[in-house]
């Protein structure tokens, strides 16, 4: 909650969900050099295994070396500037450029120059190692951040960890994944997230077994961690869904609640009683994003039965923040008063964006 007592306000204007200028301006200033979950640490087992990401426009790889630890680079041939790899897969023990089949070694240090001696007699290889960026796990999820000189991972996220209660999503293996679009600006399925106000109307029906009265919340710096039980322990059996169980590791507060997050700016949690789910709410453009969702639970659990089920509020937010964003079309558009406190996380998260966007 905010400390302060003046009333919480919306601090955007207009433009900020509309205009190409700010659009760039975040990619720029915030997303590139803001810790994304790129993958799990199970898609990335054995030495050689790499993932591709795209952070705030900034192509990255992340891989396995062979003494097991996580590199991050950029995407980037130190020749021509080509993408080094694709999608996701294992390099083997090098990465080769297809272009002109410059190799790096897994830790990026460029090894092998074709026609080196008649063509490139001065290189000095030592010079052209691939570009460094930052890479982090925390839960099971591997995160990176394009600028080699980030804040670490864990330093970034503070007190969040403390704030999902019992669970440890490390434990659980992702059982299931989706990418969803949304023709709304990447801003307002946050501002959603945070918006206690909402889960009385727009959820009235998909998420009526919560006792929102008892919903609590708290700003950690920049991020932001709830919980709310359900009105009744006796729901908690009645909303399992099909085909899956209790997470085993979970204390008793969190067998009959759940809990929603925000790792500033973007990375949206969820978890219940059955499952732990990351949501990054990725911009593609101003009006337009996507939401990278993967379901962590026990193993053997019904991914599909668990999607369908986070689907069931989630659809329902993305609907309401395209609608927002199709209001936004009028020049007249504005934003009214927000309420005391169940809208007040919209004003923090305000602050801290424009915080960012003034470097
Ligand atoms: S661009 Fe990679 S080897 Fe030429
Ligand atoms: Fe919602």
């Amino acid at each position: 909650m905010r400390s302060t007592a003046s009333p919480p306000a919306f601090l955007l204007p207009r433009e900020a969900y509309c205009g190409d200028e700010w659009f760039e301006r975040e990619q720029r200033l915030l997303f590139a050099h803001s810790w994304q979950v790129v993958a799990s640490v199970d898609d990335l087992a054995s030495g050689g295994d790499y993932v591709t990401a795209t952070v705030g426009g900034v192509p990255l790889i992340v891989v396995r070396g062979d003494d097991g630890g996580l590199r991050g680079y950029h995407n980037m041939c130190r020749h021509r500037g080509m993408a080094l790899l694709e999608g996701c897969g294992n390099a083997g023990g090098a990465i080769t450029c297809f272009y002109h089949e410059w190799r790096y070694d897994l830790d990026g240090e460029l090894r092998v120059v074709p026609q080196r001696k008649a063509q490139f007699p001065d290189l000095d290889l030592t010079a052209h190692s691939l570009l460094e960026a930052s890479v982090g796990v925390w839960e099971g999820m591997v995160f990176a951040n394009p600028d080699p000189l980030a804040v670490p991972l864990m330093e970034e996220l503070g007190e969040l960890p403390a704030g999902i209660g019992s669970h440890r999503p490390g434990l659980l293996p992702v059982v299931a994944r989706a990418d969803l679009s949304a023709r709304c600006n990447w801003k307002l399925l946050v501002e959603n997230h945070i918006d206690v106000y909402h889960l009385w109307y727009l959820h009235k029906r998909s998420l009526a077994d919560l006792d929102h009265t008892k919903f609590e919340h708290t700003q950690l710096g920049r991020h932001w961690a709830s919980y709310e039980p359900l009105r009744s322990p006796d729901l908690a059996t009645a909303r399992l869904v099909r085909g899956t169980r209790v997470i085993g590791h979970i204390d008793e507060r969190d067998r009959f609640g759940v809990g929603a997050h925000l790792i500033f700016p973007n990375v949206l949690l969820a978890a219940n009683a059955e499952f732990f789910m990351s949501y990054a709410v990725v911009p593609v453009g101003p009006a337009e994003c996507r939401m990278e969702l993967r379901i962590r639970a026990e193993a053997g659990a019904d991914g599909d039965a668990l999607l369908d089920a986070a689907r069931s509020f989630i659809d329902e937010d993305i609907h309401a923040c395209e609608r927002i964003q199709a209001a936004m079309a009028s020049p007249w558009f504005e934003v009214g008063p927000l309420a005391r406190e169940h809208e007040a996380p919209i004003t923090a998260f305000h602050e801290h964006l424009l915080a960012e966007l003034v470097r």
